[in-house]
């Protein structure tokens, strides 16, 4: 059995549905380009020095550096704030206080429940130091891994078993297909289990930026071979 089997019918759903998987595909690796660079258009290959920020750094000198650099008044700034949670985040003392005049005199215009600021955030706060507090952990904490995991995961692979499936019954050679989606479902595995586990590990965000790309690289080529071998002519 292969695809070019399928009717005219089943063919062109199934072609509509990668074209979806494909402008899908490519959209994530814009928005993480613009959430890991702080650009505001464009495709930002993300590169490793932005992945190891993201996922090794407290969010708070990850934002910094990535998202909200444009709101920095000083790149010594980051380093100031970095020391300050390197250091252990204490109430009290000369970092402390370097790092609060910072926050307080860059971020929380926005980042305040009272704020009047058209992008203001509300909904995270930095008033009080309890609120920074919980912004200092390096990399993905307990609760967002688990988010980010699990939203992935069910997402990931629901699409994935279908354009497996879809590539199994291609007419290319055995290896090929074999190893197309190995690739697709162990580089999406790696991928996301190196979130967690790069802060413990940081050379773990070499695996997160090479199975990345062996994802995305192998879920839009199984795509665009699936739809040139369902429409390709029989003898
Ligand atoms: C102009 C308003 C504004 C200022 C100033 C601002 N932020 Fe934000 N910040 C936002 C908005 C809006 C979001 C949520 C959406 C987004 O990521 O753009 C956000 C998101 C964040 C996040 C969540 C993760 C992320 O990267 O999106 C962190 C952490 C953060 N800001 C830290 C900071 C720090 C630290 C400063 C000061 C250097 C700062 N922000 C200054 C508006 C602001």
């Amino acid at each position: 059995m292969s695809i070019q089997n399928l009717n005219t019918q089943a063919k062109t759903a199934i072609s509509l549905f990668l074209l979806f998987v494909i402008t899908a595909t490519i959209s994530s690796v814009i928005l993480l380009g613009l959430e890991l660079s702080g650009q505001k258009d464009g495709l930002n290959i993300p590169t490793i020095s932005q992945i190891q920020n993201k996922y090794t750094m407290p969010s708070l000198v990850a934002a910094m550096k990535g998202s909200m650099y444009k709101e920095v008044t000083a790149d010594e700034d980051i380093e100031t704030v970095h020391h300050w949670i390197k250091e252990g985040a204490k109430q009290e003392g000369e970092l402390y206080n370097d790092a609060w005049k910072i926050i307080q005199s860059d971020c929380t215009n926005c980042h305040s429940k009272t704020s009047k600021m058209s992008k203001a955030i509300p909904s995270m706060p930095f008033d009080t130091y309890e609120q920074v507090l919980t912004h200092t952990d390096a990399g993905y904490s307990w609760s967002k891994m688990s988010k980010q995991a699990h939203i992935h995961m069910f997402g990931i692979s629901t699409f994935l078993i279908l354009i497996s499936l879809l590539f199994a019954y291609t007419t290319y050679k055995e290896s090929i297909r074999t190893a197309f989606i190995i690739a697709s479902f162990g580089g999406a595995f790696l991928d996301i289990f190196s979130w967690w586990f790069s802060k413990f590990i940081p050379e773990l965000v070499y695996i997160i930026f090479t199975m990345g790309g062996v994802m995305v690289t192998s879920i839009l080529l199984m795509s665009l071979l699936v739809l040139a071998n369902i429409w390709k002519k029989q003898d």
